[in-house]
């Protein structure tokens, strides 16, 4: 695995999540607080963008069903529904080591 840099650590806010490419995979990042978080960016439901969806209690939410899954294991936390149908996914979240150099955030992959 290698680390390479996908942000400085002042282009994310706490509470917001961006996209990021690294070794070509499109990815998620998170930060809360000074923790910084990387998943991969498709919803393991249906594949919809999470950058477009919000952070509640260290996990992100899918804005399509409202799926969540904790930011640090990826582990799914609720199930996707639509209305009061419910749904599965397919898989948790797939998350990537993160750690801050000098002010770089690097992702390792
Ligand atoms: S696509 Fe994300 S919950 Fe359905």
């Amino acid at each position: 695995m290698e680390f390479e840099k996908v942000a400085a650590e002042g282009e994310i806010a706490s509470g917001q999540l961006m996209p990021i490419e690294a070794k070509g995979l499109k990815l998620l990042l998170a930060r809360v607080g000074d923790r910084y978080y990387a998943s991969q960016r498709k919803c393991p439901h249906l594949g919809f963008n999470l950058c477009r969806g919000k952070i509640e209690d260290g996990a992100v939410v899918c804005p399509l069903h409202k799926a969540k899954f904790d930011l640090e294991t990826g582990r799914i936390e609720r199930d996707p529904r639509l209305l009061f149908i419910g749904m599965k996914a397919k898989t948790d979240l797939t998350t990537y080591p993160v750690k801050v150099e000098e002010g770089a955030i690097l992702v390792g992959v």
